[in-house]
């Protein structure tokens, strides 16, 4: 099996979201969250098989892969689902927007807390939901949510808290306390949880695990429809596979109402691939996580290094969120784009002033745009 993390292939002309942005010009995309590794050797020979039969109809959620998937969840987190709490998508952003229109009416208010993946800021709207954001606490170095805020953000008409655990941009993987707080928050406010998880497969940091929110108590298990997927786990978010957990019957028949004509399924090759990654991705993903690591470290000691950016430990994700105000560069993504380094803007996160880094790629390439960012901050990469 190979298992070469250094040598990746070369993406361009493949029509990469990632790398087509700069077709044609020498800037290094670390942006979009798409890994530049090759998936699982086992997923790649599972979809060679597949199209192999030739005959590609319609087709239903196998019943070994939601086998596969409870087995999964058991496993990596101590958590018994049964197959029929499953509700599977084309993709993640898909199960945000229908959870914003299954809960609640129009006019009723939605919270998150900023920043956060985009998606999370314009599902509301789209819903005709109103959108109240609370931005996270940054305390001694350390991203959390600000319960004070969240408390007096609830009101007459909060219907829905959007988590995002493991927290992109952030980081964070919120603690089993930190999660309790939010489900006795959402308890006492009669509201939903809609807790997209899906980085829960990329913990780096080897103190921290995470916690599914539904997994916690009955209360959260009754309250929380859950975002799942293989695709950050195993590289194959080009598959459009992901499935929602929603154990309480009411709470499900409403998300399926709201998917009604609207949602096409899961194609045929998002099922194969994430049967096969689960069931047989694993050893790939071990030596990934490993890989990550020390690129996580990598950007770290770099952005250290350079005088007025800030970031903070990854505990999860491949992504790094960095503070450039102190640097008082007005547009920090467009004036690394121009060093040759292509990272995503904060203000579509909900934070001006920020950058996103994107280290899942190959080690030479993520120091070679590393030097490019020291560079035009003027400092010596030697
Ligand atoms: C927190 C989060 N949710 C959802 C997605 C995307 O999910 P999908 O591609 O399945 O719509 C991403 C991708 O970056 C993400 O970071």
């Amino acid at each position: 099996m190979t298992l070469d993390f250094d040598e990746t292939p070369d993406r361009r002309g493949t029509a990469s979201l990632k790398w087509e942005k700069y077709a044609g010009r020498d800037i290094i995309p670390l942006w979009v969250a798409d890994m530049d590794f090759p998936s699982p050797e086992p997923v790649c020979l599972a979809l060679q098989e597949r199209i192999a039969h030739g005959v590609m109809g319609y087709t239903l959620p196998p019943a070994s892969l939601a086998a596969a998937v409870q087995d999964y969840l058991a496993e990596h987190f101590a958590w018994d689902i049964e197959p029929g709490w499953l509700v599977w998508l084309p993709g993640l952003v898909t199960g945000l927007n229908v959870a914003c229109r299954a809960v609640g009416t129009p006019g009723d208010e939605v919270i998150t807390a900023t920043p956060v993946y985009p998606p999370f800021l314009t599902a509301p709207p789209y819903a005709d939901r109103k959108l109240v954001q609370i931005p996270l606490r940054l305390d001694q170095g350390h991203w959390s949510w600000d319960f004070n805020a969240l408390e007096a953000a609830a009101g007459p008409r909060t219907r829905l808290l959007m988590l995002c655990n493991p927290h992109n941009p952030v980081g964070r993987v919120f603690s089993r306390a930190e999660l309790e707080r939010l489900v006795d928050w959402s308890v006492r406010h009669d509201a939903i949880i809609c807790a997209d998880e899906i980085h829960c497969d990329l913990v780096l940091d080897e103190n921290r695990s995470h916690i599914p929110t539904a997994a916690l108590s009955t209360a959260a298990r009754d309250r929380t429809i859950t975002l799942m997927a293989p695709s950050k786990t195993f590289n194959i978010p080009g598959l459009g596979c992901s499935f929602a957990v929603i154990p309480s019957d009411e709470l499900r028949r409403r998300f399926r109402r709201a998917m009604a004509g609207i949602v096409p399924s899961v194609n045929l090759l998002g099922f194969t691939a994430a049967e096969a990654a689960y069931r047989r991705g694993w050893e790939w993903h071990c030596r990934m996580i490993d890989v990550l690591r020390a690129n996580r470290d990598r950007v770290q000691d770099a952005i250290d290094a350079m005088p007025g950016l800030t970031s903070w430990p990854v505990e999860a994700t491949y992504l790094t969120w960095i503070d450039t105000r102190p640097s008082g560069i007005a547009h920090p993504a467009a004036f690394f784009e121009k060093a040759g380094v292509g990272l995503s803007d904060g203000g579509e996160f909900g934070a001006p002033g920020f950058v996103r880094l994107n280290f899942a790629c190959a080690p030479a390439l993520l120091k070679k745009a590393l030097a490019r960012m020291a560079a035009a901050l003027g400092v010596n990469d030697d």
